[in-house]
């Protein structure tokens, strides 16, 4: 087994510098020109065969072992937020209103610290690495898009890993749980109609405000009514836009928001539930009620098999981390596009550190992490892909 931890303490200071340049350099999703322009420069320079333009702006690559074996994909997002940054960092957004704000900055640098780690063993390797770059993970589509250009494909996956940096988890942790790990996201919209008049004579009007208001209540009971208590759910209204003057009611309001859950049996529930409530209030209310729930990600499984192997590997690798075999977040993620017929594993990196004050959470605009978490997740990452490829 190599060393995994000095090979990572060795390329400290060039992950902290690359991690440091991309953060100044953020890009929005789709737009990830520069930073795909440096990763296939420095897959190439690894010596590996790359694919640029995979997905509109991702890059592919394959690190090919001297052996035959399995094929590992390893997933790293690399877009940024339309955020203005508000760190005092000397290596703040040189971009007005884009910004690295939720760490995939840190994510494509330890993907690129571990192609590197990687290729220095390419002699012992017992199958290959797919380095998947991926484009858009903030619009939920840039998987979508690889998948469509043949990522899966041609040599289809058998394992796929890979790593989110975590800011509610302090560094030094690693939250590696079996099952559903990131939420499967929808977000509705609804506009309500009624007809709208002058405030004082409320009775002529078909008021939409105060339906829309009985909607955003009576949602709020589907999770907590509805929804068996052991299941995890949640539903957001979050937007309620209607009116222009103190004196008229107007003719429609529109609501938005979101709704996250862990299984297929629950999110339709939840979306049948939604229907029936926009369309009975909507009559209750003499309104028209036009409601619409998009589904836009799957939830993000973790299998066991996997996963046990993935938590022995860090644990060999690095025995002074420590594993939190609990944490999971309502929050989406579109790698679970890459996991849904191929077994895998995808885990978070604490990365905070509430001294230095570098705890604010994903997207926003004061997000930072210590850097501690770039070599930790080169350790970890290149270790997991190890289990599957390179033997004792
Ligand atoms: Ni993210």
């Amino acid at each position: 087994m190599p060393d995994y931890r000095a090979a990572a303490e060795a390329q400290r200071e060039e992950l902290q510098a690359r991690r440091r340049d991309f953060h100044q350099h953020p890009e929005l999703s789709f737009q990830e020109i520069r930073t795909a322009g440096i990763v296939a420069e420095e897959l190439q320079a690894l010596g590996m065969e790359v694919q640029t333009g995979v997905g509109k702006t991702g890059v592919v690559a394959i690190l090919e072992g001297a052996q035959d074996g399995p094929t590992v994909l390893v997933r790293a997002d690399m877009d940024a937020l339309p955020i203005q940054e508000e760190t005092a960092a000397e290596y703040a957004s040189l971009h007005d209103g884009v910004m690295h704000a939720c760490g995939h900055d840190g994510h494509t640098t330890i993907a690129l610290g571990v192609a590197k780690l990687l290729s220095e063993h390419r002699d012992r390797l017992r199958g290959r690495v797919k380095f998947v770059f991926q484009p858009a993970e903030e619009l939920g589509a840039g998987a979508q898009a690889m998948c469509e250009d043949g990522v899966l494909e041609d040599p289809r996956p058998d394992v796929t890993l890979g790593l989110h940096l975590w800011n509610t988890m302090p560094v030094g942790t690693i939250g590696i749980a079996t099952g559903p790990t990131f939420a499967a996201v929808s977000i509705f919209e609804i506009t309500v109609t009624g007809r709208g008049g002058h405030g004082a004579l409320p009775h002529e009007t078909r008021d939409p405000i105060v339906a829309a208001a009985q909607l955003v209540g009576a949602l709020q009971s589907i999770c907590s009514r509805d929804v068996p208590a052991a299941d995890q759910a949640v539903l957001s209204v979050t937007s309620f836009n209607a009116g222009t003057a103190y004196n008229i009611i107007p003719p429609a309001a529109k609501l938005t928001g979101t709704m996250r859950n862990f299984s297929p049996k629950i999110r339709d529930l939840i979306t049948r539930r939604f229907y029936e409530i926009c369309a009975g209030i909507g009559s209750a209310m003499a309104c028209k009620v036009d409601a619409k729930m998009t589904h836009l990600t799957d939830p993000v499984v973790n299998d066991a098999a996997t996963t046990e192997r993935v938590r022995t590997a860090i644990q060999r690798a690095a025995p002074s981390v420590i594993l939190d075999e609990d944490e999971r977040t309502m929050g989406g993620e579109d790698v679970g596009l890459f996991m849904t017929d191929i077994p895998g594993t995808y885990f978070l990196v604490g990365s905070a550190n509430e001294e230095r004050g570098l705890n604010f959470g994903h997207h926003h605009p004061r997000f930072d992490f210590d850097e501690e978490c770039l070599p930790i997740g080169v350790t970890t990452l290149a270790a997991a892909v190890g289990e599957f490829l390179l033997p004792d």
